[in-house]
This record gives structure tokens, C-alpha cells and sequence, in this order.
């Protein structure tokens, strides 16, 4: 029987521009699993990065409810609630990395820890663990801009998973990577999750990235318009092609 961790109700999101409109999700619904690696596909513009944003507290829905750990989330969407739901739930994995330049490799991964307030000893147990495990000690002193795009992306997974967040969200975490690297990455993060049991939401156009999840959501136009639970062999890639190519089509 599996958990389910997080409950997404009836989201609904209108960006209100000068001229009209646009509605970002209509009414979205779903459940992530505890454990669960759930990719995210769909056309552009179809509203991926605006429900990542909303389940990271980054952007407000107009309605809708967030269930995390069946409890519902209230007032997440103001400040000081939205930072400390993040702080405690949240990892965040982008495709631009957003390391802090001036920080060392190893600043950059302790950073969430400091901002906990954890005590140093513990910081330090806990960054030589991920270095190890993101395979950066030898780079611990440096700094982004001396690291390859893969460093920099394993730096950002790091920094997002050393607190052990419930749940991480990737808005296209490979986009800048080539195939080898991207597939170290999606390793790494597949080890994490096997050994933290994280539930991780993976937003990609890219299908090969798709095979690694559980299960593919095929977003359009605000809307959930297709599924498929990964069978976990060689013909995945088939399948996962195959509804996609469908779902390109709508936006012909
Ligand atoms: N801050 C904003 N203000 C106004 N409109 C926005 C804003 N953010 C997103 N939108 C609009 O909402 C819709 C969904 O955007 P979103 O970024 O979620 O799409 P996406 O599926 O992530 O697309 P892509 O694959 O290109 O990244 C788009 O029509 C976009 O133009
Ligand atoms: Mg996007």
C-alpha cells in the first residue's frame, strides 16, 4: 500500500494580464507518493513550472488546496509561513542553478543548515555525507564559476536535499546538460531518493529524463491530459514517446 504525501485539490491559476487572461492550471488535481518519482511533460506554456512554483509556495494560486502529510496548508502563500513551509518541505532543483558565486562548494550545500540554525558539528557531519554523495569532496573549496555545468547542477541538488526535505521539485534539472551528464544527475538523484525516500516531481521535455520516474503526467493547457506508470524496462522510452508525441500535436 502506498503513502500518499501530497494531495493537490482543484488548483486553479489566472495570470491577469492587460489585455486577458491566461489560465496557467484549471483545476488541477493529484497525488505524489511517498517514494515516488513523478515526471512532469507537456507543451509550452502548458502551466509545469507555474504548479511547481504553487507547491513551493513561490506563487499563490486563486483557488485550490495543498494537503502535505494530510494536513492542509493554510496561509502558506504569505510571508513568515511561506519560508518556513519551504524550509521544512521543500527542495528546490533548477534548471539555471542558482548557486550563490561567492560561496565555496561546500558553503553553498550548508547553506539551508545555517539558515536552520544548526549547530556546526552537525553542519559538518551532514555536508561531508552529501559532498560524498553528490561526489564533490575533492571540490569542496571551490567556488561555481571553477565547476562544470554537472558540478554546479550537483552542488544545487546538495543544497536542495541536505536538510532532507519531504519533497523535491526539479523544473527541468538536466535542461543545460549533455546526455552523460544528465544521466549522472538523474542517478544521483535516484540514489538519494532510495536512500531518504523522498517524493520528487521532475518537470522535463525530455523523454529519455521521463524514464527515470514512476509514473509520466502529460500536462496541456492547464489541464492533466494523460498519464502513464513506468514499467521500469527497456520499452518505457516507447511509451513515454508515444503519448508525448500525442500531446504535441494538440499544439499544432
Ligand atoms: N508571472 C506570470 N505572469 C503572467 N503570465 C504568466 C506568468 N507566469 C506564467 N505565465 C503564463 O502562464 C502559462 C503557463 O506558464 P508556465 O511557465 O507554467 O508554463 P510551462 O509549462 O512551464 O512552459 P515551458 O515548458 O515553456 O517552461 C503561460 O501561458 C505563461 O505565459
Ligand atoms: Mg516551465
Amino acid at each position: 500500500m502506498k503513502n500518499t504525501i501530497l494531495s493537490i485539490r482543484n488548483l486553479h491559476k489566472v495570470y491577469k494580464g492587460q489585455e486577458h487572461e491566461v489560465v496557467a492550471l484549471n483545476k488541477v488535481s493529484f497525488d505524489l507518493n511517498e517514494g515516488e518519482i513523478l515526471a512532469i511533460m507537456g507543451t509550452s506554456g502548458s502551466g509545469k513550472s507555474t504548479l511547481l512554483n504553487i507547491i513551493g509556495a513561490l506563487d499563490e494560486p486563486n483557488q485550490g488546496e495543498i494537503v502535505l502529510q494530510n494536513k492542509k496548508q493554510k496561509d502558506i502563500f504569505t510571508e513568515p509561513e511561506a519560508t518556513l513551509y519551504r524550509s521544512q518541505n521543500i527542495g528546490f532543483i533548477f534548471q539555471a542553478y542558482h548557486l550563490l558565486k561567492d560561496l565555496t562548494v561546500e558553503e553553498n550545500i550548508a547553506l539551508p543548515l545555517i539558515l536552520k540554525g544548526t549547530k556546526r558539528d552537525e553542519i559538518s557531519n551532514k555536508v561531508d555525507n552529501m559532498l560524498r554523495i553528490v561526489g564533490l569532496k575533492e571540490w569542496r573549496n571551490h567556488r561555481p564559476f571553477q565547476l562544470s555545468g554537472g558540478q554546479q547542477q550537483r552542488v544545487a541538488i546538495g543544497r536542495a536535499l541536505i536538510t532532507s526535505p519531504p519533497i523535491v521539485l526539479a523544473d527541468e534539472p538536466t535542461g543545460n546538460l549533455d546526455f552523460n551528464t544528465s544521466t549522472d544527475i538523474l542517478k544521483v538523484l535516484k540514489d538519494m531518493k532510495d536512500q531518504f525516500n523522498q517524493s520528487i516531481i521532475i518537470v522535463t521535455h525530455d523523454p529519455y529524463v521521463a524514464t527515470f520516474a514512476d509514473r509520466v503526467m502529460f500536462f496541456h493547457d492547464g489541464h492533466i491530459v494523460d498519464e502513464l506508470i513506468c514499467q521500469q524496462d527497456e520499452k518505457d522510452m516507447d511509451r513515454i514517446l508515444s503519448k508525448f508525441r500525442k500531446i504535441m500535436e494538440y499544439s499544432k
